[in-house]
């Protein structure tokens, strides 16, 4: 892939209409990004002045100490809370003048997020929660199961579409977590500690699968994870100081 960093594509004006401008323009951008958490009489500022830009098909790994700000940065990447300042930039699309509505269909269309916790819903089975997110997208149920089942057999779930998730393994759930944020297809793929739930082994073997999957799929990712062995197998790896994202 070509070092040459997709903001320097992106600054280009883009020609509405034009073929290919989508391939070209990052998947993820943040302009200035600013958050601050108030506690008590202070102002704590978290983030300060964040510039980054995730291109597309890229994964990289956010590595920080706890208390960083790397689960704030991630809630604002995927548009689940709103900076105090700047803008978040999915496929060139700025955020921050989306209504509600707006905000909620680019998260549902082109975000993928996965938690340190799996938060699968027990009462559905392994292949209604990948359907889930499809259905709400207005994707018809056949071709939703199909993608579904697709997405967990390449996770090696295929023995378990049918079970509920206090059923299966932490492994187990934390795959059909990470097969649900994929289903739609998303740009980008956002994950906080994925496998930090997961004992060691288990996490390895997950975060392989995860890599496999992202990469086959075409999708950026920003990956918070503790395990520098994992950062390590990525494209890159980017850390918080200071309020700020700078590279490793
Ligand atoms: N909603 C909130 N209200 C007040 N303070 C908050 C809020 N969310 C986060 N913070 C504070 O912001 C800082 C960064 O928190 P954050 O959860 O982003 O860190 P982190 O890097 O993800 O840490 P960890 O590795 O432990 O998950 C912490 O000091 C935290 O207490
Ligand atoms: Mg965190």
């Amino acid at each position: 892939m070509s070092k040459m960093s997709s903001r320097d594509m992106s600054a280009e004006t883009p020609v509405k209409g034009e073929e290919g401008i989508a391939e070209t323009m990052a998947a993820l951008e943040l302009e200035g990004v600013a958050r601050s958490f108030s506690s008590g009489d202070e102002e704590l500022q978290i983030l300060k002045n964040v510039q980054f830009t995730l291109s597309k098909g890229e994964i990289v790994s956010l590595v920080a100490p706890s208390g960083t700000g790397k689960s704030t940065l991630l809630h604002l990447a995927g548009l689940l809370e709103k900076p105090n300042a700047g803008d978040v930039l999915i496929k060139g699309q700025k955020t921050s003048r989306l209504n509600e509505a707006g905000r909620t269909a680019l998260r549902r269309d082109e975000i993928g997020f996965v938690y340190q916790f799996h938060h699968l819903l027990g009462e559905f089975s392994a292949v209604e929660n990948v359907m889930l997110p499809q259905l709400a997208a207005g994707i018809a149920p056949r071709q939703a199961r199909e993608r579904a089942e697709d997405l967990l057999k390449r996770f090696g779930l295929g023995h378990r579409l049918e079970a509920l998730p206090g059923r299966m393994s932490g492994g187990e759930q934390q795959r059909t977590a990470i097969a649900r944020a994929l289903a739609n297809k998303p740009s980008v793929l956002l994950a906080d500690e994925p496998t930090g739930n997961l004992d060691t082994k288990t996490a390895d073997l997950v975060f392989v699968e995860l890599m496999r999957v992202v990469r086959e799929e075409g999708v950026a990712a920003l990956i918070a994870t503790h395990n520098e062995t994992l950062a390590a197998s990525m494209d890159r790896t980017v850390t918080l100081t200071d309020g700020q994202l700078v590279a490793c």
